[in-house]
């Protein structure tokens, strides 16, 4: 008798606490959450060769230098029509760790002067994946760095906890 008055307000409890630990979880400022691309352009161009890199991972002027050299992308060309690099260039700058009101974790100790192409050679990302063994980096599912999607399942919704 007891339990079955017990267990509605058991399943209740386990709902709410669900529901909050899914809305604490959608918080921006969460050390592990980077606001994912929203921008369809962006999504359209930025997303086939790899996941659309959430740009708060990069300060304003990466984008800015790795958006004038889109011919030469890491060995592709990614090149677009200049009102459509214009406009995803605004987006990324607009968004970027170092842009008001955003505080990146992942800049952290990145020299103002900086605008590195790789988010992957930040020091801080370099920082935070010094203790994944070589053998993850080696993996077949993983084959480079920039897979963040490997090892992060929901890097695509901005989510890069260790799992
Ligand atoms: C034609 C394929 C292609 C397209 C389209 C493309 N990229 Fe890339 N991108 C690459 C390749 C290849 C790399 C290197 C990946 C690696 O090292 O494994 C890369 C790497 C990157 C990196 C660095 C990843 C790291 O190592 O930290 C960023 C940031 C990036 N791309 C942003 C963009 C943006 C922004 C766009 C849209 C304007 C874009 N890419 C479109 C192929 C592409
Ligand atoms: C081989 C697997 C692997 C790949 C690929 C990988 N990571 Fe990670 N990442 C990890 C692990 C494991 C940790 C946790 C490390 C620890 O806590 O010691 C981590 C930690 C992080 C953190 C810190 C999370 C926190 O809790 O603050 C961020 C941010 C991150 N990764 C982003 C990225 C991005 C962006 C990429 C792709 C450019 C990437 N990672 C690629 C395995 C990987």
């Amino acid at each position: 008798m007891k339990a079955t008055t017990l267990r509605p307000l058991a399943l209740g409890v386990a709902a709410l606490a669900v529901t909050v630990l899914l809305f604490g979880r959608a918080q921006a400022g969460d050390d592990d959450y980077y606001a994912p691309v929203t921008d369809a352009r962006t999504l359209q161009e930025c997303a086939s060769c790899h996941i659309a890199f959430p740009p708060s991972m990069l300060p304003a002027a990466s984008w800015k230098r790795m958006m004038g050299g889109l011919d030469q992308h890491f060995g592709d060309d990614a090149s677009l029509d200049a009102e459509t690099t214009a406009a995803i260039t605004r987006y990324l700058v607009d968004h970027a760790g170092d842009a008001p009101g955003q505080a990146s974790k992942l800049l952290r100790g990145l020299r103002a002067a900086d605008a590195p192409l790789r988010i992957t050679e930040l020091p801080k990302w370099v920082r935070e994946h010094d203790e994944v063994p070589r053998s993850d980096w080696t993996r077949k599912d993983v084959g480079s760095k920039a897979n963040c999607a490997a090892c992060h399942i929901d890097a695509e919704k901005g989510y890069f906890e260790d799992d």
